[in-house]
């Protein structure tokens, strides 16, 4: 019998080699995938200008599997999940969000086209996704939103007001970071979040051994992140309601104390 899901760990020499007995077909993709990891690891010790470098790669191929849809309805699929989430959870026009990650705007023009004219903020690290989001942009017609799209080294965040938003959220970021690229981001979100404000970031969660997959894919326990943010002295809770939604990753939200 198969374990859990939530109890693999696809680091281990075992899941490999049974991924490869049940699935010969993808061996040849995951060898041309670790080479090409292996040597931009080698050329990029620093985890963000490797990450970097991965999203040039596969944006150049194709900016919509580059933030991890299969298609263009997954794609619209995804993008509609995220925004149907955080309306149920109350988001409004008026409200001012900051989306970390916010890739080729898979979820952020819809994110545009619901808040008023400026207040939308997306920053990552990936030049070549941002070139890709500003013809997601276009292809909407959400030029008179006047969004802001910025470049990121880290997730100190100086740059932008203190107690400014509502909303910061980080979808499918997290499962990419290591837990010092967390931790920055925790030890300094706080400080962003209006009053009344949340922070909400999916993670890849696992209810075994933490581990990591080519350093791209980044497996985490549910405690390991709550503790993180309560070191800093946010409020963090498991988003129960998200696990009903047919997506692989959980929700954590965090919040100031009152
Ligand atoms: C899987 S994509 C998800 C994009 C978007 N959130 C969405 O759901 O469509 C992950 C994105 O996070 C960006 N990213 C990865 N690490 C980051 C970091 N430390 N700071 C900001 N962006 C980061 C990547 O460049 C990529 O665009």
């Amino acid at each position: 019998m198969s374990p859990s899901p939530l109890l693999k760990n696809r680091a281990s020499v075992t899941h490999k080699l049974g991924y490869a007995v049940r699935n010969p077909a993808r061996i040849a993709p995951y060898v041309k995938r670790t080479a090409r990891d292996t040597w931009l690891r080698l050329k990029h010790p620093d985890h963000v200008a490797y990450y970097r470098a991965v999203m040039a790669s596969d944006t150049s191929r194709n900016p919509e599997a580059a933030v991890g849809s299969r298609s263009h309805q997954r794609w619209l699929a995804l993008g509609e999940m995220q925004f149907d989430y955080l309306v149920e959870h109350g988001l409004r026009p008026g409200h001012r969000m900051l989306d970390i990650g916010c890739g080729n705007l898979r979820a952020g023009w819809r994110f545009i086209a619901h808040l008023d004219a400026g207040n939308y903020y997306g920053i990552d690290i990936s030049p070549d996704i941002l070139i890709a989001a500003k013809q997601t942009l276009t292809t909407y017609e959400l030029q008179d939103k006047l969004p802001h799209l910025t470049i990121t080294q880290d997730l100190k965040l100086e740059f932008l007001p203190s107690a400014h938003f509502d909303v910061v959220h980080a979808h499918s970021v997290f499962s990419h970071s290591p837990i010092h690229v967390i931790d920055e981001c925790l030890a300094h979100v706080g400080r962003i979040l209006a009053p009344g404000g949340f922070f909400d970031f999916t993670f890849d969660r696992t209810e075994g051994t933490e581990h990591q997959v080519l350093r791209e894919d980044f497996y985490y326990r549910t405690e390991t992140l709550l503790r993180l943010a309560r070191k800093h002295g946010l409020q963090a809770r498991f988003m129960e309601d998200w696990e009903s939604r047919p997506h692989g990753q959980s929700k954590i939200r965090v919040t100031n104390p009152a």
